[in-house]
């Protein structure tokens, strides 16, 4: 019996999709915070567990009879507290295997989103300390932000983030949800770590050129100072904490600290990621 949490959100969603490709929906049992959430999840024929990484009785209680889980990040900046309710359950129930999907990024002590990124390696810790078979999912950036950071209308206006000249290898949450599938359905993957990445870096010159190509109308990337984009999202009624989230993410690129390519995507995908060009003209034209 495999759990995945945080299956009514958008990785969730995915990993379930991918899993009953190899597995009966009775073999799946999905942890969603909100009944009203799971009725696609339940038309699929999977199991439902209703519960939250801040209760723990409902943890405990869908744990039960699970082999293998998948831990799907939190959202919050006090994650650390609920991703170990959710460890501790999973030990109480002696799975065989836990997954978790964390970050794959370089100079965390330095960074300006440390506070929200060091909770994903302080996870992974807490996990290798309480002696379960883990396996690792260390995700890039997804390529499915991009419209986050340059915006729904971009092919009509112009890509503005003070990101520099800083590179991300992005990788779409689709194949980031059929690597995590494969990982729990296969054997081989204790006690090891993933670092899932697309296998070429882009800067937000390359995205304006290649939304240039797409619309035939050339789009500029301007690397805006820093203070003038906040200043631009609070005039634009963007909320505090989403001007704060971006210009982080922003500057973390300029620093450089995504730039890492590597093939353990590939290599669990069996087959090349998804390039972005290709999610930009999904999402685009
Ligand atoms: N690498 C990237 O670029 C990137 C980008 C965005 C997010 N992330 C991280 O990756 C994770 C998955 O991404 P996503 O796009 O699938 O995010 P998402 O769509 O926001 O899904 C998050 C899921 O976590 C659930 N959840 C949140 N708090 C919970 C709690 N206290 N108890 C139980 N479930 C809880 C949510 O439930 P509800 O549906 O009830 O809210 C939802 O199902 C995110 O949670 C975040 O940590 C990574």
């Amino acid at each position: 019996m495999i759990l995945v949490t945080g299956a009514s959100g958008h990785l969730g969603t995915a990993v379930v999709a991918n899993l009953l490709k190899k597995v009966p929906a009775s073999q799946i049992v999905a942890l969603v915070r909100d009944e009203k959430k799971s009725t696609a999840l339940q038309q699929q024929g999977v199991n439902i567990q209703i519960g939250d990484y801040n209760d723990i009785a409902s943890l405990d209680n869908a744990m039960k009879g699970v082999t293998k889980v998948l831990l799907i990040s939190s959202t919050t900046l006090t994650r650390l507290t609920e991703h170990k309710n959710a460890v501790d359950a999973a030990k109480r129930a002696n799975v065989e295997q836990i997954a978790y999907t964390g970050v794959t990024m370089k100079g965390l002590e330095t960074s300006p989103i440390k506070p929200l990124m060091t909770s994903h390696f302080e996870t992974e810790e807490y996990i290798k300390a309480g002696g379960l078979p883990y396996t690792f999912l260390r995700n890039s950036l997804y390529t499915d932000m991009l419209p986050v950071y340059v915006g729904n209308q971009v092919l009509n206006t112009s890509v503005i983030i003070p990101a520099g000249n800083g590179k991300v290898p992005y990788a779409s949450r689709e194949d980031m949800a059929e690597a995590a599938a494969n990982v729990l359905t296969e054997q081989g993957h204790s006690n090891k770590t993933y670092h899932l990445t697309g296998n070429a870096l882009y800067s937000f010159y390359d995205i304006a050129a290649l939304l240039s190509d797409l619309s035939g109308k050339e789009i500029t990337y301007t690397d805006k100072d820093p203070a003038a984009f906040q200043d631009q999202l609070k005039q634009m009624g963007v909320p505090e904490i989403r001007i704060q989230v971006l210009s982080g993410f922003a500057a973390s690129i300029k620093n450089g600290e995504f730039e890492l390519v590597h093939d353990d995507l590939a290599r669990l995908l069996g087959r090349e990621p998804s390039p972005v060009a290709e999610f930009l003209k999904k999402q685009y034209s």
